[in-house]
Order: structure tokens, then sequence, then C-alpha cells
């Protein structure tokens, strides 16, 4: 996969947008938020690999496509990356699960680490490590940092909105990460917030502030 993939089909596009709007409600943003994850989560398992399993139709045998099998874990950057674990897990029920716990000191916007719970065996697993916004990347890249701890070697980071700051310190940091992103916006403010941006994506989509 290449570094940088932005999905730019129109179903995503378009509900990008509708969750940028700040009139969007709490309970839409979270709808909106898990359809989305879905559709970026087809492109980052676009590749997965694939075998085949006989079967039979109720006309004849045939060798019919089917995943290889190749276990898969997901990782939550807390808090907002749960905003996009659940919709993901519907579509892989079998998936593992870790989370880590990651707060951003907001003098410093130096990641401060609360929390880490991740599957076994990552060394067998891909990993799509999951947070809605990739902002500086300082605590993408140490989420990362974490997994790739835990044995990992194969990851990808799917995100909603990523800006230029972030990705190119992902870039420098884990440049065997591929990232899948819905938009790359201008820049950050001075508060390390993306802007156009959509806000504190974890306030909304939890109603908190
Ligand atoms: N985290 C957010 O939730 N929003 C931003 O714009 C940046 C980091």
């Amino acid at each position: 996969m290449d570094h940088l993939t932005v999905v730019s089909h129109p179903l995503v596009q378009h509900k990008l947008t509708l969750m940028r709007d700040v009139d969007t409600p709490t309970a839409v943003f979270r709808q909106l938020l898990r359809e989305i994850s879905q559709l970026i989560a087809y492109e980052v398992t676009r590749e997965l690999p694939m075998t085949t399993r006989r079967i039979d139709t109720p006309l004849q045998p045939m060798d019919a496509p089917v995943l290889e099998g190749r276990k898969l874990a997901l990782v939550s950057i807390l808090r907002a990356g749960n905003g996009l674990l659940d919709g993901i897990l519907e579509l892989i029920p079998s998936a593992r699960v870790g989370f880590v716990g990651l707060y951003r000191d907001e003098e410093t916007l130096q990641p401060v680490q609360y929390y880490c719970k991740l599957p076994e065996n990552l060394s067998e697993r891909l990993v799509i490590a999951v947070d809605p916004m990739l902002a500086t990347g300082n605590s993408s890249a140490a989420a990362i940092d974490l997994i790739k701890a835990q044995g990992a070697t194969d990851i990808r980071f799917l995100c909603l909105l990523a800006a230029p700051e972030g990705i190119a310190r992902m870039k420098e940091a884990h440049p065997d990460v591929p990232i899948v992103t819905a938009a790359v916006d201008e820049r950050l403010n001075e508060k390390g917030y993306i802007v156009p941006g959509l806000g504190d994506a974890g306030d909304r989509m939890f109603g908190t502030k």
C-alpha cells in the first residue's frame, strides 16, 4: 500500500461534510462516524489475502473465494478511536481488539500514556490502528511504538481526517505504516486542532463539553 491513501469516494466525502458541520447533533455525528468507518475499512482491507473454499451452490460445486483467515487485530486509540471501532467490528467480527489510552498534554501537545491492553500474537496479525484525527501525529506515533513493541510488523493506520503535520510525523517515525484517511486538511492551528477540521472528535461523538 502507498504511505497515504485518501478515500475520495462520494459517500465518504458527503458524510464527512455532514460531520464537519457544527450543527450536526451528537447522535447523528456518531452514526455518520460508524458508517464512514465501514467505508474506510473497505479500503484498508482491500489487499487482504484470499484463498478458495470448495462449496456447493444449489446448482454445482465451485471453488469460491474466501479470506485466507489471516488474523486481524484492531487497536483503538482512546477515546475517540472507539467511534471507529464498532462499525469496523461489524464488518470483521472475528478481529481481536486492543486499546491504547493516550491523552494529549495541552501545553506540550505530547502524548501521555494511561492505558495499554493489546491482543496476543501481534506478530502474526495485520493490525489496524484507529483514531479519527491524525493531528500532530505525536499520539499516533506513540501508539504505533507500543503496538510494535508487542511484535507487530504489519500495521495500518485508519483515520478520518489528517493534517499535513501529522502525516509528516508518521512518515518520519513509521514509514512502514500506511495511512488511510477520508481527507487531508490544511493545517493545525496554534492549539493543535486540525483546520478546517470538525472540532474535538471525542467531544462531538460523546457530547462532552
Ligand atoms: N483531536 C481532535 O479531536 N480534533 C482535532 O482537530 C485535533 C485532535
